[in-house]
């Protein structure tokens, strides 16, 4: 694997620009290509593009990621498809290449503008003497286009060669996805056509490329050739001093499960027969004609207006810390861009559309790191993340079936329909080069508590009645169902236990009792009995609707309600205040991350399990007894909350990116004001600071970390704020960084919005005017009812 790849780069002012809606770089490295091309990604939650360079060929990982193309290339990882390149363009001079990846411009700079999600960069060089401006973005008014502009100027006389077109090498993670790919020549466009190997998936490409000069005539291509895989259209153009060219480049990608039928999807073959080549083409050319009926203008403003409306209210405003500024907007950006809101029946990848690594799917990450951000500014991105659960319950129920269980066991990597595609091998011991098994994908169980605990956060945010009729109590029912015949009841002590699992701890797997999964586990339980006594007794009808569909017994219902009462859930010890983070985790080597670090024969090597050096220590991978208590604030008292905070903290490796998030809003509460502020800049950069590691065990995990990127919105809301919900609105706990002057942000609540503004010493709450409802806001011990276009101020500490 590329050691470049680890490098880092340094927090240098240049990233950060004058309005704090644009990251940037004016000084160019090769070396950073992995992370930059993920940092400066553009995308629209249909498809991603890395910001790489025009000319970029596979090996500075180029890549248009696909969403829905889930396809096995080698036999082991099922994962997003790379399309082929559409927006590849080369320039050259007299025979030479003039390539922004050798460097050695007069001028540089790339930049990625969030406000309006663009990406553009500008290069000048001096032999020959052009100046370079391309401007590029997904479309969010057409999810299939791509598009990009660009200008090149003579800043000196110049006979310029430009090939653009269709770069058929694509960079792709673990083998080639196509059994079939042609490249050729179309009416007015190329074209790319792939065939996916394991499924037979279509995907068609097709570019069009409008070269004139600025402000005069088109030009003509003199030929159509191929340049090293990708097929080009060839202009040459003789320029004077000061003369300028516009490239024009329209890209429409469509692929056969675009065209599918989307309302049940259970196995691909739920989705009825693929579609054929030609109807893809069709769909693709249609998509072309309407790209290529508009301006380039037009295309642009249709697109920025979407993500104007995005930010109205999903922006936070923070005043007086332009860097906190900056990033949080670069997290949201990409939480933004990774999330399938198009659709219901598609996952949020844990990197998202940034690259193939983590297969294009959804972990536990989705549901308790990306959507809380979505709930409260824009529900509906929520509610379709979590259908897309109840999509893909046959999935988790074939999974439950297959190990000995019933109900729903949600797999740990979720793709298009839901079957673990979590391979049990996942890591290489980089010593013997032999395989290690990990338990990720069958005894790491919290993510089915998880996902019925997000259904209730759901509901009772939105108040969305209908969700929880037609899809949250099934989940719900199905994931009580799945832990009642998980859960182990040891007689002796007349209570239930659940044995051999692995907590959010990855390193630690065959535990027991594990503090975070027991917790999950009974809230999930009782909240099924609570839904299943207010559907039977309020809405008796949809009540038989569900248990006929699910085949619910008498007895479940108790069963459930039995365990919710005598599940064992490890309690904070009396006088230290410690919660063990499973059943046995105080007597192994109390040691620190620092430690064993020392222990290592080879840096590359994996941690946990079976025998890596965290095993049989209390070195925890990531955040897991406090992870807990971001879910449930109020579980614990403060006290607690600080005793574990303090004992974990420095036991914990961080060796995930979830971490630093959960550490920084813990800490806000218990008024460790400079920790929460450093964990929050450590989870806001792990991207653009490139401090995860982009390989592990021998396997590429690098591209974005979407979960970092969505609980930005959790640190600042849940964690400075304090923001927690309330039977009937928001409780707030505020603990600002001390150098915020301000924060603001919008909350919304069973469909209503609230604008929330917090100083040193004081917030506002408004209320707008269209409010259909009066919403109770808890301060401290004080309670404020707001009505519809009413504001309260209140006086903090
Ligand atoms: C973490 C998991 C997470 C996964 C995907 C792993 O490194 O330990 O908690 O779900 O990455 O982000």
């Amino acid at each position: 694997m590329n050691t470049k790849m680890e490098q880092r780069v340094e927090l240098s002012d240049e990233i950060w620009s004058e309005t704090c809606w644009e990251i940037g770089e004016s000084r160019f490295d090769p070396d950073q290509a992995v992370t930059a091309g993920s940092n400066f990604m553009i995308g629209n939650g249909y498809m991603g593009y890395r910001g790489t360079f025009a000319d970029d060929r596979a090996d500075q990982y180029p890549a248009l990621v696909v969403t829905d193309t889930y396809d096995n290339a080698d036999g082991t990882w099922k994962e997003l498809v790379t399309a082929p390149n559409g927006l590849f363009t080369l320039l050259s001079c007299r025979g030479k290449d003039i390539l922004w990846r050798q460097g050695g411009f007069g001028e540089y700079e790339r930049r990625l503008n969030m406000l309006r999600g663009e990406w553009s960069a500008r290069a000048r060089w001096d032999d020959p003497g052009i100046l370079v401006e391309e401007e590029r973005f997904c479309s969010y008014d057409d999810l299939h286009l791509l598009t990009s502009r660009t200008r090149i100027t003579a800043l000196g006389e110049v006979e310029l060669e430009i090939a653009t077109g269709i770069d058929g090498k694509v960079w792709s993670l673990n083998g080639n996805h196509f059994s079939s790919l042609s490249l050729e020549e179309g009416p007015d466009c190329l074209e790319a056509s792939c065939v996916t190997g394991e499924q037979g998936y279509h995907l068609v490409l097709r570019e069009d490329a409008l070269l004139r000069r600025a402000g005069g005539a088109a030009i003509e291509p003199c030929e159509t050739a191929s340049r090293e895989g990708a097929l080009c259209r060839v202009f040459r153009v003789s320029l004077e001093e000061g003369q300028a060219l516009v490239l024009e480049k329209r890209v429409v990608l469509y692929s056969s499960n675009d065209l599918r039928d989307t309302s049940r999807i259970t196995s691909d073959a739920a989705r009825g027969p693929l579609p054929t080549q030609e109807e893809v083409r069709q769909a693709t050319a249609g998509g072309l004609s309407r790209a290529v009926s508009r301006s380039w203008e037009e295309l642009r403003e249709a697109h920025r207006n979407i993500w104007k409306d995005r930010w109205d209210s999903a922006d936070i405003l923070i005043g007086g810390d332009r860097v906190a500024q900056t990033l949080i907007r670069y997290n949201l950006y990409h939480n933004v861009i990774a999330a399938p809101a198009h659709a219901d029946h598609l996952p949020l990848g844990a990197r998202g559309l940034s690259c193939q690594a983590y297969q294009g799917a959804a972990f536990w990450d989705q549901e308790i790191f990306n959507l809380p951000m979505f709930l409260f500014t824009d529900p509906e991105t929520a509610r379709r993340l979590l259908v897309y659960r109840y999509r893909t319950l046959d999935g988790a129920r074939k999974k439950a079936r297959d190990l000995g269980y019933r109900g729903a066991f949600y797999a740990w990597v979720s793709g298009d329909t839901g079957e673990e595609i979590c391979p049990s091998w996942f890591f290489r011991d980089v010593l013997t080069g032999r395989r290690i098994r990990n338990h990720f994908n069958d005894w790491q169980i919290h993510v089915s508590p998880d996902i019925a605990y997000t259904v209730w956060k759901y509901v009772t945010a939105t108040g969305d009645q209908e969700f929880l009729e037609l899809y949250g109590a099934e989940i719900l029912f199905e994931v009580a169902r799945f832990l009642a015949s998980r859960v182990h009841y040891r007689p002796g002590l007349e209570r239930y236990e659940i044995i051999r699992v692995l907590g959010p701890d990855e390193y630690h797997e065959n535990v027991d009792n594990n503090y975070f999964t027991n917790f999950q586990a009974q809230f999930v339980c009782r909240y099924a009995v609570e839904v299943y006594d207010s559907l039977s007794t309020d809405h008796p009808r949809v009540f038989d609707d569900v248990a006929r569909r699910i085949g619910l017994e008498r007895g479940e219902r108790d069963a459930w309600d039995d365990i919710a009462r005598r599940i064992y859930i490890p309690e904070a010890d009396h006088e230290t205040g410690l919660i063990e983070q499973f059943q046995g985790f105080f007597e192994l080597e109390d040691t620190r991350p620092e430690v064993i670090r020392e222990r290592l024969l080879d840096p590359g090597e994996y941690w946990g399990w079976p025998n890596g050096i965290a095993v049989e220590t209390q070195v925890s991978k990531q955040a897991d007894v406090t992870q807990l208590f971001m879910l449930h604030p109020k579980a614990c008292s403060r006290e607690v909350i600080r005793a574990n905070w303090e004992y974990y903290e420095p036991r914990t490796q961080h060796g995930s990116s979830l971490s630093y998030a959960v550490y920084a809003i813990c800490a806000a509460w218990i008024g460790h004001d400079q920790e929460a502020y450093r964990y929050f800049l450590r989870s806001c950069t792990v991207d653009l600071l490139n401090t995860g590691k982009a390989v592990s065990g021998g396997t590429f995990i690098g591209g974005i970390h979407t979960a970092a990127c969505g609980v930005a919105w959790q640190i600042v809301v849940s964690g400075f704020a304090g923001m927690y919900l309330t039977r009937s609105g928001f409780g707030f706990d505020p603990h600002l960084p001390s150098g915020w002057e301000t924060l603001a942000f919008t909350l919304k609540r069973w469909g209503d919005s609230l604008e929330v503004t917090l100083h040193q010493r004081a917030m506002t709450v408004r209320a707008r005017e269209d409010n259909s409802r009066e919403i109770t806001l808890e301060v401290g011990s004080s309670e404020v009812a707001l009505p519809p276009g009413q504001q309260v101020a209140v006086p903090l500490r």
